[in-house]
């Protein structure tokens, strides 16, 4: 058990920054067992600061220290303190250089925070609070300098330097070793810093700007890849245009270059001029990456770049701030892959999302609102709330304003705050001021956390033709938050007469040429809307396209819904019929006796979706998938996760029994699509085609079984290949699945993108994946503790997905977790505190799983030496 209880961090003592640093000099020796950092500090006195002066704090973890001088004056032993994670100097002028070295040991950096190496390469991660871990510096983001980076290793191991921004000298050292210095001109915050020496083949391309600049791309990646740069290079391109056109944003350095690392603990990162990307988020060919592997691509790419204005030139004043970057940007990045795609299958992406990861969050131990008010470590605030919640947050604001006022408001933030490090309310105030709104009270969504619920009643007033409305709102209490306010919440809406015709909303008896769709403002805790000039009673379709991140509870019959499925004018609100449909069978059937009818209007309805080919066939394909495990258990309380598996099972194979041909007939009209492309069209295609194969396996159909095995060898794509080989892995057909899954490693073992996919196939899977099957799949060769994309890949494929494996009754799956999070901890806290998240939901579960969670979680906890990443979750979660 550790000792010392870690610190809690508050947003209410914030202050600013007693130094200001300048300039940032930087000279790195890279070596095999360690590496040199001088570092040089303009420093002065903050003239913002009262605290006058004060001495000089420095942060820093791992470091050893090597020598300290200000102004070029050795410091003797008694004029500063080395306490490891700080180095404070107790007098200094107004005005110092400061000059420090340190030695670092990036080849036994495990936590990939810093500087470390990967497979052969020196490579860097600094946010949040990485920098420390290189040199002694005030590492907060309100402390923004110009830096100037020297590179120095061996010339043959690490040919390619790189730092952020141009580069204006290089040359050749004694004993084979080289230089290059990089100088960045825009002064930025230290978690944008970053690094990268190593043997890695360069790919070049340009791109020129709305004011005519030409502008060097550049890719670097290890030479086994360099075939697997171009679609990154294509989404990169297509981002900078779209950032001009729709956000008037023209990229400001003359470099860009993005590095692809195999190991990294998240997806990328927007180090000015010098993305980082974890290979799994940036290479991609079509016969090793799958359709949704490059639509994810294309979408971080995007957020990465996009960064450099929402996050890099405009950036964060502290970490609380953290949604300010991140919730804007991945509005933006949204915004854009709708644009490349399809905007409803995206909404419904986002909104899935939303409902299955973010609500289970806002109801979970660590529940947080966007902007947090403390902390104990800032790694385990980079999640669902901030991030996805975030940018729901920001959309509404678009909704609320407007497309036009809010491009003018992000104009005016961008303008006003260039060069500053700024808070959500400085983004919110400049929404306000240019489109003149008040959002005095929309500010709650960025205090308050929960999810919010609306209980919508209706009534229908024959002799009035009027149809009224009640719509309640309250929030959940969440951890140290209860009694919460109403919050202002864009509720968009239509009325469907019962032919499915599109009705005016007529909110007073004499309004003219209403229009069919509004969105309602709410902002008290009740509000009744009454529409006019009705002569039926109309079917409600509410919060179209996911108009706020919220629940609404309506007392939906069947009837309604099935009707919403074919005839609401908003392909979002039609999927989103069918999948409350979907929930409201399944959930009847969670613990019935086996033989309890399913009914039979959603085959009928099923049956309609998959003959009916004059529908878009991507909303066709979102509409039959069924609700997730993972969404049914969210929607759960008491979760009896075994039961809603066997019942949700149970729905599936009756549809595939009933629905048969109906599914050979899909999977042939979608059979082969010419030249592999990532067009919606041919997306849906495939997706359709695996989506037919997967469940004619579900019920050992031998026609779908030669489908799938001649897929699987056929195949040109990783699509079609991993399609066939799911379908095989989740059927009973056992000695089919082990030989798909031993040609699969054979053919593709070389490449540890595809051995990642390989191993959570089998970890995620209910009928591949049980605990002996995860036991061997962690002591397979290919397997790398210290690898977090292979952790993730078995161990949290196991927990996220494996639903019913991870939840076996005799609490088997539970001792697993926390075993393999203890291991962890010492390698990796940051990806051990990510991993422990199933089992800090202990609360959610029927009584019979609860307290084996619980008794799991307590070995966590009682665990020596835990680092503070798993301790804040861990704790959260028992108090
Ligand atoms: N800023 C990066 C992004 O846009 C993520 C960095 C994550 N860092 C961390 N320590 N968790 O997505
Ligand atoms: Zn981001």
């Amino acid at each position: 058990m550790r000792t010392n209880q870690p610190q809690t961090i508050y947003l209410s003592e914030y202050r600013v920054p007693a130094y200001l640093v300048d300039t940032v000099d930087l000279r790195f020796e890279l070596f095999e067992d360690g590496a040199r950092v001088h570092s040089t500090l303009a420093i002065r006195r903050n003239p913002e600061s009262e605290e006058g002066a004060v001495p000089l704090e420095l942060d820093g973890d791992s470091l050893v220290l090597e020598s300290v001088a200000l102004n070029g004056q050795d410091l003797a032993a008694g004029e500063f303190e080395d306490r490891g994670d700080k180095l404070i100097v107790a007098s200094v002028p107004e005005k110092f250089e400061l000059s420090v070295v340190t030695w670092i040991e990036p080849q036994n950096n495990t936590r990939l925070e810093g500087l470390y190496k990967s497979s052969g390469m020196f490579c860097t991660q600094c946010e949040a609070e990485g920098f420390r871990c290189i040199t002694f510096f005030p590492d907060r983001p309100d402390v923004m300098a110009r830096y100037k980076t020297r590179v120095e290793a061996d010339k043959s191991a690490y040919p390619v330097l790189l730092s952020n921004g141009n580069p204006i000298e290089s040359g050749d050292l004694d004993d084979g070793r080289h230089f290059v210095t990089w100088e960045d001109p825009f002064p930025k915050p230290c978690y944008l810093f970053a690094l990268v020496a190593g043997d890695l083949v360069e790919k070049r391309d340009t791109f020129t700007t709305c004011s005519g600049r030409d502008i060097d791309l550049r890719m670097y990646v290890e030479p086994r890849n360099a075939e697997k740069c171009d679609h990154a290079m294509d989404s990169l391109k297509r981002s900078m245009r779209w950032d001009e056109d729709v956000y008037g944003r023209e990229y400001d350095l003359d470099i860009f270059m993005i590095v692809a690392v195999d190991d990294f603990n998240m997806g990328a990162m927007e180090n000015k001029g010098l993305n980082i990307f974890n290979s799994s988020c940036v290479l991609a060919s079509k016969e090793t990456a799958t359709d949704a592997a490059f639509q994810r691509i294309e979408a971080i790419v995007a957020h990465e770049y996009f960064h450099n204005w929402s996050g890099n030139r405009v950036t964060c004043r502290d970490w609380f701030q953290l949604s300010l970057k991140e919730g804007f940007t991945v509005l933006r990045d949204s915004q854009f892959s709708a644009d490349m795609g399809s905007d409803t299958v995206k909404r419904i992406e986002d909104a899935t999302l939303m409902r299955t990861a973010q609500f289970a969050e806002d109801a979970g131990p660590m529940s947080h609102p966007i902007r947090p008010s403390s902390y104990i470590e800032i790694s385990n605030f980079y999640t669902l709330t901030i991030y996805e919640k975030g940018a729901e947050v920001v959309r509404m604001i678009r909704t609320l304003l407007g497309p036009e006022l809010f491009r003018k408001g992000s104009d005016l933030y961008f303008e006003r705050h260039d060069g500053q490090a700024v808070t959500t309310d400085d983004f919110v105030k400049a929404m306000e001021d240019a489109s003149g709104r008040d959002l005095s009270q929309f500010r709650l969504w960025y205090e308050q956390a929960g999810t919010p619920v609306l209980e919508v009643t209706d009534q229908f007033d024959q002799g009035q033709g009027v149809y009224r409305l009640t719509i309640r709102q309250s929030i959940p209490d969440t951890p140290g938050q209860a009694d919460k306010k109403p919050q202002h919440i864009p509720f968009a809406l239509g009325l469907l007469d019962e032919h499915g015709k599109a009705l005016p909303l007529r909110l007073s008896v004499d309004e003219q040429d209403a229009p069919t769709e509004r969105v309602l403002e709410l902002t008290d805790a009740e509000h009744v809307f009454e529409f006019h000039g009705l002569t039926e009673k109309p079917v409600p379709s509410l919060l179209r396209h996911f108009s706020a991140p919220v629940r609404v509870h309506y007392p939906w019959t069947r009837e309604q819904l099935l009707f919403l499925i074919s005839h609401d004018p908003d392909g979002f609100n039609r999927w989103d019929a069918g999948q409350r449909l979907a929930v409201d069978i399944i959930q009847s059937l969670v613990g019935q006796p086996k033989d309890t009818p399913v009914d039979p209007r959603l085959v009928t309805a099923y049956r309609h979706l998959i003959s009916d080919s004059a529908l878009d066939q991507a909303l066709v394909d979102k509409m039959l998938q069924l609700p997730s495990e993972a969404y049914l258990v969210e929607l759960a309380s008491d979760a009896d996760v075994p039961a809603i598996h066997a019942a949700r099972e149970r729905v599936l194979k009756h549809l595939a029994i009933a629905l048969r041909d109906d599914l050979v007939a899909c999977y042939r009209r979608n059979a082969g699509d010419g030249d592999y492309a990532v067009t919606p069209e041919q997306v849906a295609r495939r997706s359709l085609r695996n989506t037919a194969l997967a469940w004619l396996l579900m019920i050992n159909d031998e026609e779908g079984r030669e489908l799938a095995l001649r897929q699987f060898r056929e195949a040109d794509n990783m699509t079609d290949r991993m399609g066939a080989l799911r379908a095989l892995v989740n059927s009973e057909y056992e000695a089919d699945r082990d030989q798909v899954l031993g040609d699969f490693y054979q053919r593709f073992q070389a490449d540890p993108q595809v051995v990642e996919q390989w191993f959570s196939v089998q970890a995620a899977s209910s009928v591949a994946g049980r605990l002996g099957k995860i036991h061997d799949l962690l002591a397979h060769d290919a397997f790398d503790w210290r690898n977090p994309n292979k952790v993730r890949s078995v161990v949290g494929a196991f927990a996220g997905q494996n639903l019913s494996g991870f939840h076996a009754e005799d609490g088997s799956g539970y001792e697993f977790l926390a075993d393999q999070v203890c291991r962890l901890d010492d390698i990796n806290p940051q990806i051990a505190a990510r991993l422990v998240t199933p089992l800090a939901r202990w609360r959610k579960f029927a009584p019979a799983y609860r307290g084996k969670m619980k008794a799991a979680l307590e070995t966590v906890r009682d665990k020596s030496g835990l680092s503070k990443d798993v301790y804040e979750v861990v704790h959260k979660s028992l108090v």
